[in-house]
């Protein structure tokens, strides 16, 4: 993807921010400029904060940080302050900024830390904690990681399965060391691994169930569907577990998990119906031949 110039990033910035086009271009559209990167990219993506998806606005915050680029956080720092803001994508917005790591943002996470919103208080504090081992102790001997994320905390050195569930359901630790055993757990993909993350939907913390989703779809392993239905079919659940639930099912997605989707795509829930929407389309590309989900530019150019 070389020498893309800035009009073909702004075509891409014009699918993205265009209201009236179906949400899975739209998030397309997105993840198209979060590979790119790049002022301009990063100009599209701050521009479409003014979106009324709260589904949208979230991912926003998520390629933000997820690209890790300090060009960002003014952007990211605006949506974490501005209460109008929905908690889901302010608490993206805080995670974004733990995930691009700047020392400097000590003060501002802080500020969060005991926000009225427990999503984004929680997020606040854990990436508080990223920021100190990101400054200080980052260790050796981490588990192996087959995923190019940047986590919210790294995997923590255990390997025994027993001692890392233990850790994780512990609702007297730290969120950030419960991560840390979530992070382990995925990392190990076994079985009783899986069913182990499966018990953190028990956990009392929305934000850390969501999370337990989240890895879920980044290991796009069947073992895991059972939970994942009975988080999105919960309508008592949290609609951020159960957007996470649905686009996990939608990563896996095998005929099981698209059957699922299609009953929750009125769901009352605007953020959940948009993420089934969302889940189907990376379903159906999954299912594909097709050369990469990202490709706008190709659309855009063609
Ligand atoms: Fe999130
Ligand atoms: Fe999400």
């Amino acid at each position: 993807m070389a020498n893309i110039n800035d009009t073909a990033i702004k075509n891409i910035g014009k699918v993205l921010n265009d209201p009236n086009r179906p949400m899975k271009e739209r998030f397309r559209a997105l993840f198209t400029l979060r590979n790119l990167g790049g002022e301009a990219a990063i100009q599209c993506i701050s521009e479409c904060f003014k979106d009324e998806s709260v589904l949208l606005k979230h991912e926003l915050a998520y390629c933000l940080g997820q690209m890790q680029d300090k060009r960002a956080i003014p952007i990211l720092r605006s949506v974490l302050e501005d209460k109008d803001h929905d908690p889901i994508v302010r608490h993206e917005a805080g995670e974004a900024l733990g995930a691009i790591g700047d020392p400097n943002l000590k003060e501002l996470l802080e500020k969060y830390q005991n926000d009225p919103s427990i999503e984004v208080a929680e997020t606040c504090q854990i990436a508080l904690q990223r920021l100190e081992w990101v400054s200080t102790d980052q260790e050796e001997n981490l588990s192996k990681s087959l995923y190019t994320s940047i986590d919210p905390a790294p995997p923590s050195k255990e390997s025994d399965v027993d001692t890392l569930k233990a850790t994780l359901m512990d609702e007297s630790k730290p969120l950030f060391e419960r991560y840390r055993a979530m992070f382990s757990l995925r990392n190990l993909g076994t079985t009783e691994s899986i069913n182990a993350l499966g018990e953190g939907f028990k956990a009392s913390s929305a934000l850390f169930r969501h999370e337990v989703a989240f890895v879920f779809g980044q290991m796009q392993d069947e073992r895991s569907v059972p939970f994942l239905t009975t988080t999105l079919e919960d309508t008592e659940e949290h609609e951020m577990v159960r957007h996470e639930a649905a686009e996990a099912l939608g990563s896996i997605a095998t005929d099981e998990c698209t059957e699922v989707l299609k009953r929750y795509l009125k769901d009352p829930r605007r953020v959940v119906r948009e993420s089934c929407e969302v889940a189907l389309d990376m379903s159906e590309y999954e299912n594909s031949p097709e050369f990469q989900y990202a490709n706008t530019l190709l659309t855009v150019e063609g």
